[in-house]
């Protein structure tokens, strides 16, 4: 089997050692609706978003809408590919802006993809939520998809912020999504390469009652 991707892949330079990780935010937005949840900005860093060039950042509909692209969230398996190819992250660190008084919200993920796989291969992607500094130890949701057929992938994840979140109420938090592609075959003469494209995130809130106090 022949992968056109693979061989870019392997024309690139490779470094070891040194840590993989580069920031890009998108630009704070004004004017935003202050009694709507609203995305303030995005960085992203990890193996599979290493560079500025590895991502594109287009936030829409008062900043409720993020899309990622990825240009090189790729992984590989086959005889002659470097282990390091078969596993990679990119974590996507959100500034969200949550209004005063506002009862739940949630996050839906769509993440788009493909896969050509040599029979005996398979990959996952799995995506872990977490909100740092908003509440304690524990504040994260995981889901993981394996795909063991060739061809787009598609995999949705609905998550509720409610139960996650203890009203940071008029104020920013920082939540914080880790995608993790992996691929894995049952014997070393298999090749395989699985890529995310892109991840599109929505935010929606409930409408809040307005008679809730910040604290
Ligand atoms: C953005 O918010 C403003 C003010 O609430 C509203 O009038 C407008 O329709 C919103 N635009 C989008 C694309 O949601
Ligand atoms: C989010 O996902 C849930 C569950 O799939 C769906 O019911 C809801 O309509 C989605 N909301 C948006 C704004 O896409
Ligand atoms: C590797 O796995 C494939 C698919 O299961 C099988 O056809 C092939 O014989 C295996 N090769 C070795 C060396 O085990
Ligand atoms: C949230 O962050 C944005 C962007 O940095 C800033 O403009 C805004 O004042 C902050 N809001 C609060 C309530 O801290
Ligand atoms: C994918 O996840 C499943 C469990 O859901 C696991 O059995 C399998 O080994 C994983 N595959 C890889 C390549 O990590």
């Amino acid at each position: 089997m022949k992968f056109r991707v693979l061989l870019q892949s392997l024309a690139l330079p490779f470094v070891s050692g040194v840590p993989l990780e580069f920031r890009s935010t998108a630009g704070v937005p004004t004017g935003l609706p202050a009694d709507q949840i609203s995305i303030n900005s995005v960085s992203t860093y990890g193996t599979g978003c290493p560079t500025t060039d590895s991502v594109s950042i287009t936030l829409a509909d008062n900043n409720t809408v993020l899309t990622v692209g990825f240009n090189d969230f790729q992984t590989f398996v086959g005889p002659d590919i470097a282990s390091s190819q078969s596993d990679k992250t990119c974590s996507i660190s959100l500034n969200v802006y949550y209004p005063g008084g506002y009862t739940s919200a949630y996050l839906n993920a769509t993440y788009h993809g493909f896969a050509e796989l040599d029979a005996g291969v398979s990959g996952n992607i799995s995506s872990l939520y977490s909100f740092p500094g908003t509440i304690g130890s524990g504040a994260f949701s995981s889901t993981n998809t394996n795909i063991n057929t060739g061809g787009v992938y598609l995999k949705a994840d609905h998550i509720p912020l409610v139960s996650k979140v203890t009203s940071p109420c008029g104020r920013n938090a920082t939540a914080v999504i880790r995608v993790r592609v992996k691929i894995g075959g049952s014997n070393s003469t298999l090749s395989g390469t699985l890529t995310d494209d892109d991840v599109s995130l929505v935010l929606t809130q409930q409408v809040h009652s307005g008679k809730t106090v910040c604290k």
